[in-house]
């Protein structure tokens, strides 16, 4: 894990005018500008289509995007005009070969500009000496000035004069189908290789299955390298998944227990309240174990899975996750049948609000047999893990938005207390990921008085239920890295590759049942009946937050 600031750059954004950009993006920019987190020397074309009157991409785009998304929205008055000094729009169909030869001539007059050393005040925001976006504010850590920062292990850092350095972000906010034109118009126009270094940054879904994904990879390594692709799992930009490594290897207490010694069960569960908003079209293509499941969730299993990395180094904690993946016991057709399981939502209602049932979303084919929920029952074949069920649920229209890590431990012997007071709770470790961000661990105590009664207790860490705390968005870390040159949290190849791997048999096997009887939960609802009876069949049952705390008798 790098601790560098990140290199002067250029940073290009295919789909400019998109959600992703809109939603995500900016604001991530934006408040890595107010926080000084930005380099030096940095700029920002976004690349669309729509054409925009003189003004018309700030005004239509840029601004509503930090009003409605940016955490730092307040200070948006005194800073906007700062910040969007660095954005330029850039208008070219993303098929049009001619677009890129321009997109060229841009990229080299905004590499020309003299750097922030000769002090440029258009293209020198980050620096405190400079009235520029963050006005002093970040004073102390906003001191880098772009030059002299060379990374070991990356001979192509660098390279580059003037502002920039002729460093290049690609970002391609766009769907993947045109990942291919993409990277192979920036080749033919010469806009890669850079001067400096260039990096290509995608989203999910990668690929559909195992061999689109492998095709899609083809297309990017075609032009870059695996060290200059950059996978968002925005999962991985989340607080507290950054902290589960922290917890797991700075203290003591956790690493001794945390194996199927100790170890009961393990439950991943990440819900929504939200239907498929706007995107049915391409939900209804992939489904909530392609969705969630195969990125976001697996990614959970590997960083709580994983064994101690050899050191810190992007490479090492990746070569962890991916043997985790390689270890996750195959599901065949019978064990797909037993332990994973599918739901649609039908008519229900969310927070007391009537909603849709899924098959009449929009862009949702009225039969569909897509799932908006999956549960699944998987092992990790290996010595630490052998014999742990991990429990996984993901779904949309579910009552609550929460994304949590739950380790259950397994129970004392039946002596001492238990004899005396019947049933003790299991000691319990809850990793809150979302929307409350903390840690707590449920224990056995006495409860104060002069009976021996037992109850549970927590111990509870909260990081963001302070006031003023206000966590980073998970796009401004994963922003950053890519602005320094750090890949941890981004996939490897070969991690989706073996996600992959496992999920292809599962789709396989859903393909060959008979169809599901769909819709099989209503929305509001914790997913269908079966996905609850996943767990009581191994006499175990899903954490739900109200259950934690039960009241003493
Ligand atoms: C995305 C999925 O990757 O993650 C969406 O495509 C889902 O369907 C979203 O809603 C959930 O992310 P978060 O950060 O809101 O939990």
């Amino acid at each position: 894990m790098a601790t560098t600031r990140p290199d002067d750059c250029v940073l290009v954004i295919f789909g400019g005018t998109g959600d992703l950009a809109r939603r995500k993006l900016y604001p991530a920019l934006y408040n890595l500008a107010v926080d000084g987190f930005l380099p030096a020397s940095f700029q920002v074309i976004a690349v669309g289509r729509r054409d925009f009157a003189r003004g018309g991409f700030r005004r239509e785009i840029l601004l509503p995007s930090l009003q409605t998304f940016s955490r730092r929205a307040g200070d948006l008055a005194r800073k906007f005009e700062a910040f969007a000094a660095h954005l330029h729009y850039f208008r070219t169909d993303i098929y049009d070969p001619q677009g890129y030869t321009r997109l060229a001539g841009l990229l080299e007059q905004l590499e020309q500009k003299a750097g922030c050393q000769n002090g440029d005040p258009d293209i020198c925001w980050g620096d405190d000496n400079q009235p520029g976006i963050n006005g002093g504010q970040g004073r102390g850590r906003n001191n880098y000035r772009g030059v002299g920062s060379n990374l070991a292990g990356d001979p192509g850092r660098n390279r580059g004069e003037g502002a920039c350095r002729g460093n290049r972000i690609f970002y391609l906010a766009v769907a993947p189908e045109h990942f291919g034109a993409v990277v192979e118009n920036l080749h033919q126009a010469g806009l890669v290789p850079a001067r400096g270094w260039q990096r290509v940054v995608i989203e999910k879904p990668f690929g559909h299955d195992l061999p689109s994904a492998a095709a899609l990879n083809r297309q990017l390594r075609a032009v870059f390298s695996e060290e200059e692709i950059y996978r968002i799992d925005h999962y991985l930009g989340k607080e507290m998944i950054q902290n589960l490594m922290v917890m797991r290897f700075a203290n003591i207490f956790f690493e001794p227990v945390w194996n199927n010694k100790y170890i009961d069960h393990v439950q991943i569960t990440s819900t929504e309240t939200v239907g498929v908003v706007d995107r049915g079209d391409y939900y209804d293509r992939a489904g909530a174990l392609r969705d969630m499941v195969q990125n976001h969730l697996l990614q959970l299993v590997t960083l709580v899975a994983m064994e101690p990395p050899a050191n810190l180094s992007t490479e090492a904690i990746r070569d962890e996750k991916v043997k985790v993946l390689r270890s996750l016991q195959p599901l065949d057709a019978a064990a797909v049948s037993k332990n994973v399981i599918r739901g649609q939502y039908g008519a229900g209602a969310i927070e007391g609000q009537a909603v849709l049932p899924y098959r009449r979303e929009k862009e949702v084919a009225p039969d569909s047999l897509t799932e908006t929920f999956v549960a699944l029952k998987i092992f990790i074949d290996n010595f630490r893990w052998a014999g742990v069920p991990f429990y996984l649920r993901t779904g949309k229209r579910l009552p609550d938005k929460v994304t949590e890590i739950i380790l259950q431990f397994k129970s004392l012997p039946d002596i001492l207390y238990f004899k005396e007071y019947g049933e003790l709770q299991p000691n319990v470790l809850v990793i809150r990921v979302q929307p409350l961000e903390g840690v707590y661990v449920q224990l056995n105590a006495k409860r104060p008085g002069n009976d021996n009664y037992i109850v549970p207790i927590r111990l509870d860490f909260c990081q963001n239920c302070e006031v003023g705390v206000n966590s980073p968005e998970a796009y401004e870390r994963l922003l950053y890295d890519v602005m320094r040159g750090d890949a941890t949290l981004f996939t490897r190849w070969d991690e989706v590759e073996a996600a992959w791997r496992f999920i292809d048999p599962i789709t396989a096997a859903w393909a060959a049942q008979e169809p599901p009887q769909f819709p099989n939960y209503a929305a509001g609802r914790w997913g269908p009946p079966a996905a609850q009876e996943l767990l009581l069949r191994d006499g175990r049952h899903w954490w739900q937050e109200e259950e934690w705390l039960p009241e003493p008798g």
